[in-house]
Order: structure tokens, then sequence, then C-alpha cells
């Protein structure tokens, strides 16, 4: 029997979201339902939101959740009804090109639940990075979820299941972060103080925050930047070079997502770099560069898509670290609101009042 739960849906682009009746179908073949306990609120929400992801409206939005498994379909081996679980979009298939040659983390055929949550009168609805958690109730396919030790704080596991885990990730997978680098952050919101968080647990010696907002280089701070610079008054190129003895970071990470940011990242980094670009475009942005820039200065331009994480290895020891308190998730969780506070939240993100505004159930 299909339930009917309460979501948020973006109905169409720029319009406000709106909580509606959801109907959640049971859990075919491969899939589970999911009883979602907390799920944050990420920037890329409002890119839904905003028509800057595709058009394919009505939304479900929400995607950084953690819950309980209620229902499991046939066949599903890997996770029962009462598993704690962090939603991920990244159910890896194990069959693809990236797959057969061991790069599950780059898998191009990841599942979601093939059936779909609908409106009560049938409209099909677009989950948010196949999950749609802003929801009561939310229908994934089980590869979707990964069980993790149930006495962390729902409300902090599932900031592992996209910003938090994307930035971590774009430092120690995608960036590669040593002991001893320098490393420079643009943009600290959410997935940029995560990315600082990654680089000092990675070893970094030198960890540079760039932001426009001083309250967010507050922030930064505690999360272990060593450094902050001000780009609103500041130009962070040379900046970032003055404070790496001239030459620029060895890892410059670009949470931003814009063209100008990237510049910027491109030019912070010393020769023989990495920029990680794990901040996201839309569409429309076009970028200029110099191509003897590209490659008189050597090094490697990454992009980093939930920073290459593999969920089934990346969560656990991630809230294990957490649980040991070598890491502190809920230095993200700013504030907790329910399913009726989604519009407001994505207000405060865009005035830069919050790291992470999380709906708990
Ligand atoms: N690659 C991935 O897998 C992935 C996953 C999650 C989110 N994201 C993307 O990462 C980006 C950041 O997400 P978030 O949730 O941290 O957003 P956020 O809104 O919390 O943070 C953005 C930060 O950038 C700062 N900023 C804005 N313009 C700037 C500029 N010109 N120079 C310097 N700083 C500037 C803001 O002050 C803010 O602190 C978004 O584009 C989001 O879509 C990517
Ligand atoms: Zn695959
Ligand atoms: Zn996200």
């Amino acid at each position: 029997m299909a339930q009917q739960v309460q979501g948020v849906v973006a109905p169409g682009k720029n319009e406000p979201v709106r909580v509606e009746t959801i109907v959640v179908p049971d859990p075919g073949p491969g899939e589970a339902v999911v009883k979602v306990q907390a799920c944050g609120v990420c920037h890329t929400d409002l890119h839904y939101k905003q028509g800057g992801i595709n058009d394919d409206f009505p939304f479900l939005l929400g995607h950084e959740a953690a819950g309980v498994v209620e229902s499991v379909g046939e066949g599903v081996t890997d996770v029962a009804p009462g598993d704690f679980v962090i939603l991920n979009w990244r159910a890896v298939c194990g069959n693809c090109r990236a797959c057969l040659r061991g790069r599950p983390q780059y898998c191009f055929n990841t599942h979601n639940a093939a059936q779909k949550m609908t409106l009560t009168d049938g409209t099909e609805l677009s989950p948010a990075l196949g999950i749609g958690a802003f929801a009561e109730k939310t229908l994934v396919a089980a590869g979707q979820c990964t069980k993790v030790d149930p006495s962390v704080s729902p409300a902090v596991a599932g900031l592992l299941g996209c910003g938090v885990m994307a930035g971590i990730g774009a430092a120690i997978n995608t960036g590669q972060v040593g002991r001893g680098d320098s490393v420079a952050v643009i943009g600290c919101g959410g997935v940029g103080d995560a990315a600082i968080v990654g680089a000092r647990l990675a070893g970094a010696a030198r960890i540079i925050a760039v932001d426009i907002d001083d309250r967010k280089l507050e922030t930064a701070k505690s999360m272990g930047a060593t450094h902050t610079v001000n780009s609103r008054s500041t130009d962070p190129v040379e900046a970032i070079r003055e404070l790496t003895g001239g030459f620029g970071a060895d890892v410059v990470i670009e949470a931003v997502g814009r063209p100008e940011t990237y510049k910027q990242a491109f030019y912070a980094r010393d020769l023989a770099g990495t920029v990680v670009l794990v901040g996201v475009p839309t569409p429309e942005m076009t970028l200029e560069l110099s191509l003897i820039d590209v490659f008189g200065r050597g090094g490697s331009l990454k992009s980093s898509w939930y920073g290459d994480c593999l969920p089934s290895r990346d969560f656990p020891m991630l809230i294990d670290l957490h649980q040991q308190g070598r890491i502190d998730l809920g230095a993200f969780v700013t504030e907790t609101i329910g399913l009726g506070d989604v519009e407001k939240a994505f207000a405060r993100m865009h005035e830069g009042d919050v790291l992470r505004s999380v709906v708990v159930f």
C-alpha cells in the first residue's frame, strides 16, 4: 500500500517551495522506504529551485539525510528494516566501465529508485539527486542506504550525505592533500568549511580560508583555517601568494562555483599545484583562461563530484572519527528547523547566516 506523507516540493522555476502531500509507493525490487529523521539544506537544493540544475519540475527537494529503513523490496539483502542509514547519491552499479576498472567512486551508472513518488493527483516528482528527503518518508534504491553507527545524532550524520562529504572528500580524495601541504579554500559555506576540516585531517600545514563575509571567516577559523582573507577588500590571489612564500598554495579548493572564483583558484595555486572545483556552476557560465598559463603552470585542474567519495568506505570512517572527537561534524549544524521552514532557510543561506539548517522530523 502506497503511503501519504508530507514533503517539500519546488513547483516551478524560482517559485517558493511548498509543503505538499506526497505519495510514496511500497518498495519494489532493489528499493527501500526510509523514515527520514533529519535532512540538511544544501545550496544544491536552492540551485534546483532556481532551475540551475535542470527543468524537471516539480522537484521533491532535500538530499542530505539520515533515517531508519522502514521496509525493503524483493532481493534487498544489504539493509533491513530498523537499520540506521545515511542516504547517498552514489549507489554504485558494479558493472559500468568505471566500476569494472576498480574505480567505483566514479561510477557512471549509479542507482536510484525505479518507481516514482508522486503528488496525490499522480504528477511524478523528480527527487533532488535521486533522494528527495525533505519528506517524512522517501523511496530510494537500497544501495543509496549506507549503514552507520546508530549512536550518532541524525542531524549530524545526514550532513555526510552531501555537502560535508563533498567538502572533506574534495580535500582528501580529489585534492589528495598531504602532510605539510598549503591549502586555500575559496568560499567557506558548509562545503568549503568541510574542505577545511578535510585539509586539517590530512595534515595540511597551512590552511587559508577565503570568503566575502567576515562571519564565515570566523567560523572557518574555528574549523581549522590558519589564515583568513576577505576577498571583498583584499585581492585573494595576492594574499594567498604572500602567505605561501610568494608562490601560491599546493591545493586550492573552489567551493563557490563561479568563473571569477575559479580564476582566483587557478592563479592562487603554486606551479604544479592542484585546483579542485567542488562548487557547482550553472549552465550559462563560461570561463576564459590563458592557455599558455594552463600549460605553463603545470599541475592538475580537477572537479570533485561528491568529494569522489565511496559511501561504504567514507561514511562509517568519518562517523567513527566524529564519535572519537577527532572531527566535529556537529559544528556544521547551525539550527534545526521544521519541514515548513525550508524557504526561510534558503533566505538565511543566501544572507550567509547559516552553515547548515537541518530539518528534523
Ligand atoms: N561537488 C559536489 O558534489 C557538491 C556537493 C554539495 C554542494 N556543492 C556546491 O558547493 C557550493 C557551496 O555549497 P554550500 O552549501 O557550502 O553553499 P553556501 O551558500 O553555504 O556557501 C557558499 C559560500 O561562498 C561564499 N561566497 C559567495 N561568493 C563568493 C565569492 N565571490 N568569493 C568568495 N566567497 C564567496 C559565501 O559567502 C558562502 O560562505 C554550491 O555551489 C553547491 O551547489 C557541490
Ligand atoms: Zn558503476
Ligand atoms: Zn548537496
